[in-house]
């Protein structure tokens, strides 16, 4: 095989190396979702880097920007995805390479990227830590409620892209305000393109102070309603989601909901899965690139499953 070459594959070349490296997720059997998440952001479009062999990828590594806010202002971070090395080229320094490039083109974009951040497995959180300077949070959380799926509650709910439009849409901008820690700007338009995924049906759940974004899918067979994204009203306590929990179980009918990640000021109910348990546990991460001026500190407060590449 003759030597890659850095470059910028297409995305037809990136979904085959993808699907060759991932065949087991069905995000990759074509380039549908690839063109969604890369291309139609509302944030911009993603930078990706790839080893290409002629016009084939045999290594790709990807980054979608997404703008962070916190009471003491914004930055650009992007968002790691799709880290992939064929079985035949790894532990030759490809994911190293790739990142740095992908790098230096969002350090010097317009605007500028502040850094990076991403849900590693376990066999990418080493390289990026090694190489590529990554600091490591370490593993999210993984929640899992129990319960009946019967019973009422006062809440509503309503399939996504009908719940974030018309005039009362089910989350209010108050929801989306900043906070004291940093934490990925969600906007109704954005919410509206992230919910567009061509593989999932997303619903909103509103119950007073609390709202919840919610998927379906299944684990070992067993249907599991996933909250994807949780929103509050900024004012008062922490406020608890598991009256909106039980109508969630009830509107889709399983008895098991499932959370990725935290939320500061929220209460999920469940338990947190143990690592042992979890096929491929996900470490949250970051490096933020050197500046002249003051480096923020990077205090995530909120980092939930809409806020990376699963679901
Ligand atoms: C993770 C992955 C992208 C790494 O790609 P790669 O091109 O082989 O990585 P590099 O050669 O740049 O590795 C750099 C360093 O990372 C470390 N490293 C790489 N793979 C590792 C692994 N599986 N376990 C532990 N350390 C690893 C090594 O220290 C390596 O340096 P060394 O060779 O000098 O010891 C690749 O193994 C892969 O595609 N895995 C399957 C898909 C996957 O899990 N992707 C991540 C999704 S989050």
């Amino acid at each position: 095989m003759s030597e890659p070459v850095i470059g910028q594959a297409d995305l037809g070349a990136v979904h085959r190396l993808l699907h060759e490296v991932f065949p087991e997720s069905d995000k990759f059997a074509t380039d549908a979702f690839l063109r969604w998440f890369y291309a139609e952001n509302p944030d911009g479009s993603a930078a990706w880097r790839d080893a290409l062999v002629g016009t084939e990828s045999r290594a790709h590594y990807g980054a979608i920007p997404q703008w962070y806010h916190s009471r003491a202002g914004r930055m650009l971070l992007y968002l790691s995805v799709n880290s992939a090395t064929h079985a035949s080229l790894r532990r030759k320094g490809m994911f190293t390479r790739l990142g740095e490039a992908v790098y230096a083109d969002i350090r010097s974009g317009e605007p500028a990227a502040a850094g990076v951040v991403g849900v590693p497995n376990w066999d990418a959180h080493e390289p990026r830590v090694k190489r590529l300077g990554w600091q490591i949070m370490g593993p999210l959380p993984v929640l899992v409620s129990l319960g009946a799926v019967f019973g009422r509650t006062s809440a509503r709910h309503a399939e996504a892209g009908e719940a974030l439009s018309g005039s009362s849409p089910l989350i209010d901008d108050g929801m989306l305000l900043p906070s004291q820690g940093w934490r990925q700007r969600w906007t109704l338009a954005k919410l509206a393109w992230r919910v567009r995924n061509p593989l999932q049906r997303y619903w909103v759940h509103r119950l007073d102070d609390v709202a919840a974004l919610v998927t379906t899918t299944k684990v070992g067979g067993i249907p599991v309603a996933l909250v994807a994204k949780t929103f509050r009203t900024p004012c008062g306590d922490t406020k608890s989601l598991s009256s909106l929990v039980s109508d969630i179980r009830r509107v889709h009918r399983t008895p098991v909901v499932a959370y990725v990640g935290f939320h500061r000021g929220l209460r999920l109910p469940g338990f947190d899965l143990p690592l042992r348990l979890r096929p491929s546990p996900l470490y949250l991460g970051w490096r933020l690139f050197d500046t002249e001026g003051p480096r923020p500190e990077l205090s995530i407060d909120c980092f939930e499953a809409l806020d990376f590449d699963v679901f």
